[in-house]
């Protein structure tokens, strides 16, 4: 297995409003997505000539809701075990999304990875955000220190969410607040601040312009995004969770 170290970004309180996103639709052309048929599709596309996310797209089989009602959902992340899962006392159509639940973690430890998969009451938010905030409802690229993907899938609750490279702008690049995170580093715009962008991922958070319009992954597609790493072939998949609203149902959430 790979020993990839990700930093991405800090957590914590949990959410308030923000509005809805509309429902599954990829961006007009757009070249960086790239839709794939099946999960070895997904696994053997290389991210080239500009792609940075591939989409299986999928209506999955199964009521994944029944599913969420069963696990004792506590506030914050519960990162569910397959034992776990394998015990609910669900109907047919219940056990029919366990089942894909169980496949796609077999799939991709098959492939030597590591996935996670949690139950999503309310996320942690930056509190004391600064110039740049950066918890997991911000814009934001993941990293790595060498090659590496992140998977992800929402099969339950309000889906990730992405944003068009060319519809982004690094947030320590608008003068304004690199100024402001000048300031508060007291020193000069050298190596050291760099660093301390680095050191705090303030590099890896990304402001939408005026005219973005964020598009949502979709439930029960999984998808595979670039990240950021050195000698990255493709700039990095923007992405960010989606606002859990007090009263919603909890995300039902893939990743890796
Ligand atoms: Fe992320």
């Amino acid at each position: 297995m790979r020993q990839v170290l990700k930093r991405n970004h800090r957590t914590s309180l949990p959410a308030h409003s923000r509005p809805q996103m509309p429902p599954f639709a990829l961006p007009p052309d757009y070249p960086r997505i790239k839709l794939v048929s099946s999960f070895d599709e997904l696994l053997a596309t290389p991210f080239a000539d500009g792609v940075n996310a591939l989409c299986w797209q999928r209506t999955l089989p199964g009521n994944f809701s029944e599913v969420v009602e069963h696990l004792a959902a506590r506030e914050g992340i519960t990162t569910l075990e397959d034992s776990q899962l394998q015990t609910l006392p669900v109907s047919t159509a219940g056990r029919a999304a366990i089942d894909v639940l169980l496949e796609d973690l077999r799939l991709l430890r098959a492939h030597g990875l590591a996935p996670n998969l949690d139950c999503i009451d309310g996320y942690l938010r930056d509190e004391n955000p600064g110039p740049v905030p950066t918890d997991v409802f911000s814009f934001h690229a993941d990293s790595a220190t060498v090659e590496a993907d992140t998977y992800l899938c929402t099969y339950h609750g309000p889906a990730s969410e992405g944003l068009r490279n060319d519809q982004a702008v690094r947030r320590v690049d608008i003068p304004e607040t690199r100024a402001e995170l000048l300031k508060l580093f007291s020193g000069e715009d050298d190596d050291d601040f760099l660093d301390h962008l680095k050191e705090n991922c303030y590099d890896l958070h990304y402001a939408p312009i005026p005219q973005a319009r964020p598009f949502s992954f979709g439930l029960g597609n999984l998808w595979r995004i670039a990240v950021e790493y050195p000698g990255s072939p493709v700039p990095p998949c923007i992405h960010r969770a989606p606002e859990t609203l007090p009263g919603q149902p909890p995300r039902l959430l893939l990743i890796s």
